[in-house]
């Protein structure tokens, strides 16, 4: 997904020589994840191109003028926009003057959601209510998106999606039917959809964008998270697909955030989940200069870290430490809550 992970053998030698001295004291006394941290962190010392994408991403980048660059008083449209991360998107693109199309299965979030915003912010806001995994035929499509005709969007957010933390032996073939609609089909509809609409405003000077929120997971088959990852790693992979041929004149970024604290993850809180709002702050500062997001410099060393992991350490060894992902306190809680709410939203 990124060629940033890719290791020459001279670059594997020179850091499993640095590894051997620090990573295995640190294996004795840390937690699993500032050990990830470090090993990520060793990697920066070792590929001066990853520590520069880092630094320029998280400290050089500045917040471009959005409405100007896209055009002022345009449209966003936002999947699952009612909620949590597209949520946060809309009251975001909100105060930069954007104006919203929000989709969502939940009418009385979207009913809740347009009066929050227009109460904040002098825009336009239409909601349409839909259950995107019922969306079957362009016609579906065509008649969902008919109100919109007239609008100008400039900016498209695939941000609907669903976890899936239930184990194998209970993952439904509508179950896994489902997250697929969801995490895998709902990306390719709408950005094959919009793509010609997208590219016929961007005369002269004037860019549209589309952002895929996907997820870190999607770099690694992350153990628990079997069908997750797996739909993650479609829409990512689809998005540096789309990237190679897409038009210069449209932003493409896909934003691959860690664990967020949204009704998806049962809210969870520790020192390696982050808000919604740092979530959408920061993938929309990197919304223009760059085709990816860790969204913080800390997943996106720690992802360097998971991937170097699996060279330093035996790949089996090093998924044990991954399974910790399941099995320590916080993560048991919070699979816990998420697997019940999976459920109840799936019963067949
Ligand atoms: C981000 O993009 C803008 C506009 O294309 C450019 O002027 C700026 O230099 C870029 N910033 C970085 C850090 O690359």
């Amino acid at each position: 997904m990124t060629d940033s992970v890719s290791l020459t053998q001279k670059e594997l030698m020179l850091n499993a020589g640095i590894a051997l001295g620090i990573l295995i004291p640190l294996f004795f006394c840390c937690s699993f994840w500032t050990v990830v941290f470090y090993i990520g962190a060793i990697r920066l010392i070792g590929n001066i191109s990853f520590l520069y994408r880092t630094v320029k991403e998280y400290y050089l980048t500045k917040q471009l003028d959005l409405s100007q660059r896209y055009g002022e008083g345009t449209y966003a449209l936002i999947t699952g926009g009612a909620n949590g991360i597209g949520l946060e998107y809309a009251n975001q693109l909100a105060k930069m003057n954007f104006n919203l199309v929000i989709i969502d299965l939940n009418q009385e979030a979207l009913d809740k959601a347009k009066e929050d915003i227009t109460k904040a912010s002098p825009i336009k806001v239409s909601t349409i209510q839909a259950d995107i995994t019922r969306l079957r035929s362009i016609a579906d499509y065509n008649d969902l998106l008919k109100p919109l005709r007239s609008f100008d969007i400039s900016v498209l957010i695939n941000n609907v999606g669903a976890a899936s933390t239930l184990p194998f032996n209970e993952a439904t073939p509508s179950f896994v039917s489902t997250i697929m609609d969801l995490n895998i089909v709902s990306v390719v509809a709408f950005t094959s959809l919009f793509y010609e609409r997208l590219l016929a405003r961007t005369n002269g000077d004037k860019r549209s964008a589309i952002i895929t929120v996907s997820s870190s997971s999607s770099y690694y088959p992350v153990p628990n998270f079997f069908l997750y990852s797996a739909t993650k790693g479609f829409a990512s992979y689809f998005m540096s697909t789309f990237m190679k041929e897409k038009s210069p004149k449209i932003d493409a970024l896909t934003a691959c955030p860690g664990f967020v604290s949204t009704s998806m993850t049962g809210y969870r809180k520790d020192s390696i989940t982050i808000g919604p709002d740092l979530c959408v702050k920061n993938s929309l500062r990197s919304l223009g200069n760059f085709s990816t997001t860790e969204v913080t410099y800390k997943v996106r060393i720690m992802i360097s870290g998971i991937m170097q992991g699996i060279w330093y350490i035996d790949s089996c060894l090093f998924n044990k430490f991954l399974e910790s992902l399941g099995t320590s306190d916080a993560n048991k809680k919070a699979f816990e809550v998420m697997s019940k709410r999976e459920r109840q939203l799936f019963k067949d």
